[in-house]
């Protein structure tokens, strides 16, 4: 009985999705019914091809969508058990929950040291010691900190990106296509750093993608999307090339 109830709680994910459908502008159905959950420690991996509902369902959950006329029709989300499916984005990240979305938003004209202070903002009596976490686990920051964002490679920007998103110590961050763009040096760059936060500082990790092989074994868990749709739900090692094919084509 009691091993029983231990085993419960243990498996009581952070991050809950049951039932969801999102439609935009009252109209286009963006996911139908989703299920997906985010243990604890877990890393898991959002694939599907373009426009299969990765970036609709990573606003959703940071509570982004209402600025898109985006909304969440049926289901629940939930955080720790609390219903975040309605929630302001404000409300969601200090439950812990950071969104780094694509297209690598930062302060251009601004340096990458001032961007990363500016991102502290939340937790400002430990923005000198969170600086120099992301520094160590980015030192291409560190030696770029007086330059503007502006003038970063794509590569460079992303790592600013996801360091500011560190800057306010999440228990769950999500990624959406951290890869896009970049060569396959600077992936391998900023998968390395992923991995590593998610291994030292035990941050849940959610990374949306097309294609990238090193996702799958990295990941703890895997999702595939189709229109809106959970396709797959297996443990990444389960997930095949061919299968991903399959799914992107139908
Ligand atoms: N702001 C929006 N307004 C209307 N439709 C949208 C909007 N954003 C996305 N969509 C539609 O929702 C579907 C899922 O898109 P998206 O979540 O961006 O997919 P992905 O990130 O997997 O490429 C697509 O059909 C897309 O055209
Ligand atoms: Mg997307």
């Amino acid at each position: 009985m009691r091993t029983e109830a231990k085993a419960i709680v243990e498996e009581k994910p952070l991050l809950n999705i049951s039932g969801v459908s999102v439609h935009y502008d009252g109209a286009i159905e963006a996911l139908e019914s989703v299920d997906f959950a985010v243990s604890e420690r877990a890393l898991v991996a959002l694939l599907g091809a373009n426009g299969a509902g990765k970036t609709t369902l990573l606003k959703a959950i940071a509570g982004m969508l209402q600025f898109e006329r985006g909304e969440v029709t049926s289901g629940d989300i939930t955080i720790d058990g609390f219903s975040c499916a309605r929630a302001h984005p404000a409300a969601i990240t200090r439950r812990g929950i950071a969104l780094v979305q694509d297209g690598r938003q930062c302060f251009r004209s601004m340096t990458v040291a001032e961007n990363l202070r500016a991102a502290a903002l939340l937790k400002p009596a430990r923005a000198n010691e969170m600086l120099d976490l992301v520094f160590d686990y980015f030192p291409m920051l560190k030696e770029m900190s007086a330059r503007a964002a502006g003038y970063l490679s794509g590569g460079q920007a992303q790592m600013l990106v996801i360091a500011m998103a560190l800057m306010g110590q999440p228990r769950l961050l999500l990624l959406d296509e951290p890869s896009l763009g970049l060569s396959p040096v600077m992936v391998q760059s900023v998968f390395d750093a992923i991995e590593r936060v998610h291994r030292d500082l035990g941050t849940s990790v959610v990374i949306a993608e097309q294609t990238v092989p090193r996702l799958l074994r990295i990941a703890t868990d895997a999702y595939v999307l189709s229109r809106g749709r959970v396709a797959i739900h297996a443990p990444p090692s389960e997930v095949t090339e061919d299968q991903l094919q399959r799914v992107y084509l139908s």
